[in-house]
């Protein structure tokens, strides 16, 4: 495993998307000010945390059961067992992980816990999807572009804001990914719960409907079930009936 060890302090003083989302699944790795947001939170953004996670969790496995080796994870969050490697390597021993994420206390926990026993890999980069071509550089010298890649954002894009060029980003990514890999993708949304500010008033976040979620999935083949709350996100069995989430989730293969 190699990290890039452009460590910055971690700033205590406001919350931060990663330590919020560590304390909504339960974690150790957050400070007082994601503790108290995270008690403030309507369900919709609580129960959305785990549905996500566990959405995380169904998606990989099944690209991984369709022979993919190579992964792209960008926005890892801290890490939260099972993660993304142990999850592929189980279908694909020698899988070969790229994380990525931009707080310096994901870094802080990657050496320790985001590593790889041979004959698999995994590599981190502290990074920011903002600045996609880092990254990209980055990954071609651990990742072979000749063969597919599964690109993961998940629940990382509604962080992006509108101001920020988010279609143009994950435009990006994808152009840059080879025919045959794939796209596992979440993002927020509030089509299903009343807005509330508690979450966007102190992250800087842009959560978005349905049809503004379609448009980063554009010229993309989406797998069944195509773009779905979360929890109904299924393939070996049914999707649960009559739930929802603050997420919607897909899982598209890029042409
Ligand atoms: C809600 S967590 C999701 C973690 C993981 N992908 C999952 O779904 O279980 C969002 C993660 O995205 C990261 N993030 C937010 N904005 C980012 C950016 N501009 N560049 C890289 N990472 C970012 C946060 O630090 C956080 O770890």
């Amino acid at each position: 495993m190699t990290t890039d060890r452009t460590a910055s302090p971690i700033d205590t003083s406001t919350p931060h998307p990663a330590r919020v989302y560590d304390y909504l699944l339960g974690g150790k790795d957050n400070y007082r000010v994601d503790k108290e947001m995270g008690e403030r939170l309507p369900p919709a953004v609580s129960q959305g945390a785990r549905h996500n996670r566990a959405f995380m969790h169904r998606a990989l496995a099944w690209v991984a059961s369709h022979g993919i080796g190579q992964y792209l994870d960008i926005g890892t969050g801290i890490p939260t067992e099972p993660n993304l490697h142990q999850i592929v390597q189980r279908s694909v021993p020698a899988a070969r992980v790229v994380y990525t994420d931009y707080d310096p206390i994901v870094l802080r926990h990657a050496e320790a816990l985001l590593v790889s026993r041979p004959p698999g890999f995994t590599d981190y980069i502290q990074a920011d999807v903002r600045e996609p071509g880092p990254i990209l550089e980055h990954a071609r010298g651990v990742l072979d572009f000749d063969q597919p890649i599964c690109l993961s954002l998940i629940a990382l894009m509604h962080f992006v804001t509108d101001d920020q060029d988010p279609y143009g980003i994950v435009r990006t990514l994808v152009d840059a990914m080879p025919s045959g890999s794939f796209l596992v993708f979440s993002h927020g949304t509030f089509d299903f719960h009343d807005e509330n500010d508690a979450y966007t008033s102190r992250i800087d976040s842009r959560f978005r409907t349905r049809a503004e979620i379609e448009v980063f999935l554009e010229g993309l083949e989406l797998v069944e079930p195509g773009l779905v709350p979360a929890p109904r996100w299924y393939q070996e069995e049914p999707a649960p009936k009559d739930e929802t989430s603050g997420i919607y989730a897909a899982v598209a293969r890029i042409p």
